[in-house]
């Protein structure tokens, strides 16, 4: 039975580079789903197809039942991957979803693009 707390939604989409070779959002559904994945599971990974925010790739969100809703860009597939995981594990912790400031890397401090309260 799945314990799952949160969903980090990652758009697949993303891409980079001139020329648009580079494709960040795949690189980055797969670095975390490897990471999130298996028994119990408490952050779900899943691919979306565009969170409207293509100018700033890699794309994700963190989202849960309840909670804050956070879209946040400029994710680093090479950089970024264990400070997301860390910070989404103090999202899925925290009761409402907003995450103190000194609980933010880096990465989460610069890149918010928006806060959605929950329903
Ligand atoms: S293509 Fe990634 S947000 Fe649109």
């Amino acid at each position: 039975m799945s314990e799952t707390q949160m969903t980090i939604f990652v758009c697949g989409a993303c891409k980079a580079g001139e020329d648009g070779a580079s494709r960040p959002g795949e690189r980055l559904i797969e670095a975390l789903s490897t990471r999130c994945g298996g028994e119990g599971v408490k952050i779900a990974v899943q691919s979306v197809d565009c969170l409207a925010v293509c100018k700033r790739p890699a794309t994700i969100s963190f989202a849960a039942p309840g909670k804050w809703t956070y879209v946040i860009g400029d994710i680093d597939v090479d950089a970024h991957v264990d400070d997301v995981i860390v910070a989404a594990q103090a999202y899925a912790e925290s009761d409402t979803g907003i995450v103190a400031w000194k609980q933010r890397p880096a990465f989460f401090r610069k890149g918010v693009i928006a806060r959605v309260p929950p329903l």
